[in-house]
């Protein structure tokens, strides 16, 4: 209909996507065949029809981990990533920037340059083939240790730059409950002095939302929350926001299953307030919803206007970190 034609004519931006979450039953099946590899239980169990079993943040966890055990090569990462990219191509999708959870494969004895190769080879083939840009965000997992997350931070230090140019950003992400942000602070700064973007999930309905968001702020200075949509129980919070120009990525169907809450309703208040509010899609392949799905799921259940879903685009490409001359581009 004229929506979906709306939505897919829109050129769009993603800013909240994990490589690892789009890692789909079908995907994993023929990856465990080529590495001679059983398929994890947590992905037999789901099939291309009725996907992944979870209604919570932590019941997600429990399956996203172990199946990413089929990833082994690089080759496995860089099929995994080019899937994804093909798909966000379809849906004009312009500019993309993409995390990934080095440890969840270097605990598992994948090394740090295998993940990172895989995936940079498949952005820069994106690059060419689709003409999109991307880049990488990489994230610590909040409930491994401060110092296991100076290991990964070392590990990417340590790399030629030439091997780890398309990495812009640093993100936190994996379980809340009980890893506040401050835990991280030292490695941010660390990150922060080498010129990284800085990210961080401050997930809605945990405990302490609001004090973790203040954290993420200040302790930890990012530029960007994902998800975060609990700062609208703070006015400060949300002065600061519009005034530092820090950006929401939101993602409603993944909120939906997590939270049982999309937050439409606050995703419409904070835009309309000024806040830089954008929509994403998390992990499409476990929520069964890419960045268009999310957007019409927004635009089907709330009274957003269509010029407020041309808003949140201009505002993901505003908020994104491009560089500056395909910045003029996109917008
Ligand atoms: N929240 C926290 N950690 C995650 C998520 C999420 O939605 N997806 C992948 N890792
Ligand atoms: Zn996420």
């Amino acid at each position: 209909d004229d929506l979906e034609g709306f939505i897919q004519g829109l050129p769009k931006a993603e800013l909240h996507v994990h490589l690892e979450g789009c890692l789909t039953p079908d995907l994993a099946a023929r990856l465990a065949k080529r590495n001679n590899m059983n398929l994890p239980e947590s992905v037999s169990k789901a099939s291309s029809s009725t996907g992944f079993a979870f209604h919570d943040l932590i019941s997600f966890l429990a399956v996203y981990y172990p199946a990413m055990s089929v990833l082994q090569t690089p080759q496995d990462f860089h099929d995994l990533a080019m899937d994804y990219l093909t798909i966000a191509h379809s849906q004009n999708i312009r500019h993309c920037e993409l995390f990934f959870d080095p440890q969840a494969h270097t605990s598992r004895g994948v090394t740090f340059s295998t993940v990172v190769e895989g995936y940079s080879s498949a952005l820069t083939k994106a690059q060419t083939d689709f003409g999109i840009s991307c880049s990488l965000i990489m994230c610590f997992l909040r409930d491994h240790s401060a110092d296991s997350a100076m290991t990964t931070l070392t590990s990417l230090l340590s790399l030629p730059k030439s091997t780890t140019s398309l990495i812009t950003g640093i993100g936190l992400d994996s379980d809340e409950r009980n890893n506040p942000p401050s835990k991280f602070t030292e490695v941010f700064a660390l990150a922060r002095e080498h010129n990284y973007n800085l990210t961080a999930h401050c997930d809605i309905d945990q405990q302490n939302t609001l004090s973790h968001i203040h954290q993420a702020l200040h302790d930890l200075k990012v530029h960007r929350l994902d998800h975060g949509t609990n700062i609208i129980d703070s006015p400060d919070l949300i002065d600061y926001a519009i005034k530092h120009n820090i950006g929401l990525t939101t993602c409603p169907i993944s909120n939906s299953i997590v939270t049982s809450d999309f937050k439409g309703k606050e995703i419409l208040e904070l835009l309309r307030e000024g806040v830089k509010v954008t929509v994403n899609s998390d992990d499409p392949a476990y929520f069964r919803g890419y960045l268009s799905e999310n957007l019409l799921k927004l635009v089907r259940e709330t009274d957003v206007m269509w010029s407020e879903v041309v808003r949140m685009q201009r505002n993901a490409f505003e908020i994104s970190w491009v560089d500056e001359e395909r910045r003029v581009m996109l917008l």
